[in-house]
């Protein structure tokens, strides 16, 4: 990894962590405590850099950032914890640990994922800001979320089990599961300036769709090629499953070649920003050669 990308990716983290620990709610029930297991237990920080390099492609990073960025990972961590559940992927492994339902148990664990939800917009809709900018923000992240993104496709995914899918079908999924919180994530850091013109938007739009999606080809290779040790998950998680991946559909060079096409199409994307956008440049390399 890039040295420059090493340091700023080390900075978005100590920033949302710190702001996610003034965030949280105090408490020591089970409910906190699976919260608090569930944001704080080794994720990439991955959404939370994209947002802050948005906001500081494209203008100045305010406090309405910082709540973007906990509020993206707050919907991510939930995501993940009803992802791992028995009645989904059946995950007991997650960043090394045992995943959420496993060390609290499967009520918990659901509660856990529904108060980190509703915390998300919470700390969104707080705070003395322009109420209009935060409205449009509440509208992108609960589309992102919701039944047109991450969650419908979940459904999507979990409907597809066993069975065969076309590729633009399975193209559809990837990006509401993955794709549509790496969009939101990108666009609120961008809207949380105050600034972002619509030619900005839509050039950022054109960078997450494509990154988006290559995140999750990525994953689907990892699971493929990678070992449980590197990727805190179990390996071979979707084949146990009988997912339909963009390995199982196109092959490991294939799917290797989507990759690079999709990696070559975020790069284009950012070419209206010149040397400005060095910052979303790495991060794309980092998404398309990451480890786990
Ligand atoms: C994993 O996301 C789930 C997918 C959407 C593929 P990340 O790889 O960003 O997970 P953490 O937060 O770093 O563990
Ligand atoms: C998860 O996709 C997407 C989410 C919305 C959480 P996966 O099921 O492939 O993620 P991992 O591999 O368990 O992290
Ligand atoms: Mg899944
Ligand atoms: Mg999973
Ligand atoms: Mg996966």
């Amino acid at each position: 990894m890039a040295t420059g990308l090493t340091a700023f990716l080390k900075r978005c983290q100590g920033q949302v962590d710190e702001y996610l620990e003034q965030l949280l709610p105090e408490g020591d029930t089970s409910l906190h405590r699976a919260m608090r297991y569930s944001l704080f237990n080794g994720g990439k920080r991955i959404r939370p850099a994209l947002c802050y390099a948005a906001a500081e492609l494209i203008g100045t990073p305010s406090p309405l950032t910082h709540r973007a960025a906990c509020a993206v990972e707050m919907i991510h961590a939930y995501s993940l914890i009803h992802d791992d559940l028995p009645s989904m992927d059946n995950d007991d492994l997650r960043r090394g640990k045992p995943t959420c339902h496993i060390a609290f148990g499967e009520a918990t664990a659901i509660l856990a994922g529904d108060g980190l939800q509703a915390l998300a917009f919470n700390v969104l809709s707080n705070g003395t800001f322009n109420p209009g900018l935060q409205l449009s923000m509440l509208a992108c992240l609960s589309r992102a979320s919701g039944p047109s993104g991450m969650v419908g496709g979940q459904a999507l995914d979990l409907a597809a089990v066993n069975r065969h899918l076309e590729l633009s079908n399975l193209e559809a999924m990837h990006r509401a599961k993955t794709g549509a919180l790496i969009d939101a994530s990108i666009e609120l850091g961008a809207l949380s300036t105050g600034s972002a013109t619509a030619p900005q938007l839509s050039a950022l739009r054109d960078y997450s769709r494509s990154i988006g999606l290559a995140f999750q080809v990525r994953d689907d290779i990892l699971d493929v090629e990678s070992g449980t040790e590197v990727l805190g998950k179990r390996q071979g998680a979707d084949n146990a499953l009988n997912k339909p991946t963009y390995t199982s559909l196109l092959g490991l060079a294939g799917a290797k070649a989507k990759l690079d096409e999709l990696h070559e199409q975020s790069l284009q994307a950012l070419e209206i920003f010149g040397s400005r956008a060095d910052c979303l440049t790495e991060i794309a390399h980092f998404i398309v050669s990451r480890d786990h």
